[in-house]
């Protein structure tokens, strides 16, 4: 154990002596030397990482002081702001992850990698004694999630997801009606993501095979996925829309909607038992861009709670909808809404989908109606930071971002396979189905190996 992190033990076991609140307020930790602060690295600069990045450096408790990047221009773009930031030179690059992962003085690592790097880069995060900030989809299969959680909880890791929505209150609020029945008892889930493809690096008509840039190193970029050639269209930031790498638009959301989805359900530890393939448009696996660009299944809970997984349009609105006996809650990133007057909340007559929405007043709960209090996080960044000093789970930690994504992994699997998917939520397994249960995981390319 490095002294610093030994400090951080000593503060928190002798806050809890006391019976102060197990998160420990930064004011504990002195002035926020940089001696004590929590020293973090950084692994991948594209969308996701900067973001990420400054969040942690607005942090006092926090000192970022290596970048990971396998592309010399993403990585210099990382140094260099890392060090404007703190006016210094001390930011140390990297281009192995394992190296930096090697080093005994960094307690913490954000990671916002694309997503066929996601296990194998977190389990070696876990191993070295690092707390993990990583972003969603927990990995690009099960079987990688499974992994994942097999070594956080091996190396007794904290752990944060990126499914930053949790820490709002509008999506919390929702979720807390739903957990406290006043919608009555719950029938059914909607869960609508993006469909189609986003062209996010502005590549989309760069899609001649050609040698890859100097300043990218290709093949660690495709890592453990399959080799394939170099076209641009399909690296950076729309490695999304190709199968090899990512998810589609249906993985990258459902740590977002589907998360919130589960937290409304109370399934943070459960997931469906069946999985049904409902329609789906594969553009041809040839394609620079492969994913399914509209999609629609539908999973069955306990007590026949029915989830539509799917892209928004028609009856399926954008975010997470609850449709109970007594009426709907609906949440997305402008807000909530109900179809009971006391749920709804006051959206100073915003426009949404071309509608004025009606001016109500904010809902103003007692304790006693909302007896089922959720967790409620000052910042996803800041929570992070707060229990890696406490000791204590984060409002995501990764057994909620696993099931969290299960739905959507099986979604694809039953639309792919044009099967319905009986799952096993206690063992994680998928029944009788051969064909389907090949998906569950995937062959790594050598010299990469996955550790179960
Ligand atoms: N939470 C959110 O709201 C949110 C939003 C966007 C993206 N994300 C997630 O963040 C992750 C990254 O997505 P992005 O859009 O930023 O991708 P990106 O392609 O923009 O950036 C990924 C970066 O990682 C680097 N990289 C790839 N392999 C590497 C390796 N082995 N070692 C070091 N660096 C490597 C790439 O060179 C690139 O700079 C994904 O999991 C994505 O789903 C989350």
């Amino acid at each position: 154990m490095n002294n610093r992190r030994h400090f951080l033990k000593k503060a928190v076991t002798g806050a809890a002596a006391f019976g102060v609140p197990s998160i420990v307020p930064s004011s504990v930790f002195g002035q926020n030397a940089p001696s004590n602060r929590i020293t973090m690295a950084v692994f991948g600069w594209g969308m996701m990482g900067p973001g990420n990045t400054n969040s942690f450096m607005n942090e006092a408790d926090c000192q970022v002081v290596a970048a990971c990047d396998i592309d010399k221009q993403h990585l210099e773009a990382a140094v260099n702001t890392v060090n404007k930031k703190y006016g210094n030179t001390d930011c140390k690059p990297y281009h192995d992850y394992r190296e930096l992962m090697a080093r005994k003085d960094i307690d913490t690592v954000m990671l916002a990698l694309p997503d066929n790097w996601h296990a194998l880069v977190a389990i070696e995060a876990a191993k070295n004694g690092k707390d993990i900030y990583g972003e969603k989809p927990l990995a690009r299969t099960i079987a990688e999630q499974q992994a994942i959680v097999n070594a956080v909880k091996k190396y007794n890791r904290i752990w944060q997801t990126g499914s930053w929505q949790r820490s709002t209150g509008d999506f919390r609020q929702a979720a807390e009606f739903v957990r406290n029945g006043l919608i009555g008892t719950l029938k059914e889930v909607h869960v609508g993501l993006p469909g189609g493809h986003n062209d996010f690096a502005g590549t989309k008509d760069k899609t001649a095979v050609t040698p890859p840039p100097a300043h990218l190193d290709y093949e660690m970029w495709i890592g453990p996925a399959q080799m394939q050639d170099y076209i641009e269209a399909r690296v950076h930031k729309n490695w999304r829309w190709d199968y090899n790498i990512g998810g589609g638009q249906l993985l990258d959301w459902i740590g977002h909607h589907c998360d919130i989805a589960h937290w409304g359900m109370d399934c943070d530890n459960s997931g469906p038992t069946e999985v049904k393939p409902i329609s789906a448009t594969f553009p041809p696996r040839t394609d620079v861009w492969n994913t399914a660009t509209d999609y629609r299944a539908e999973a069955t809970y306990a007590g026949g709670v029915k989830m539509v997984l799917a892209n928004r349009g028609g009856d399926i609105q954008p975010g997470t909808k609850w449709i109970g006996t007594d009426g709907w809650v609906w949440v997305d990133r402008g807000g909530y809404d109900s179809s009971k007057p006391e749920l709804k909340q006051k959206y100073n007559s915003r426009e949404r989908d071309g509608k004025v929405v009606e001016k109500a007043r904010a809902a103003v709960l007692g304790d006693d109606v909302l007896k089922t209090k959720l967790y409620k996080s000052p910042g996803h960044h800041r929570n992070f930071l707060d229990c890696v000093k406490s000791r204590q789970p984060t409002i995501t930690p990764v057994e909620t971002a696993h099931c969290s994504a299960i739905p959507g992994h099986l979604a694809l699997i039953a639309l792919m396979t044009n099967s319905t998917i009986k799952w096993d939520p206690v063992k994680q397994a998928i029944l009788d189905n051969a064909e389907a249960s090949k998906h569950l995981g995937r062959e790594y390319r050598a010299p990469w190996k996955l550790e179960a």
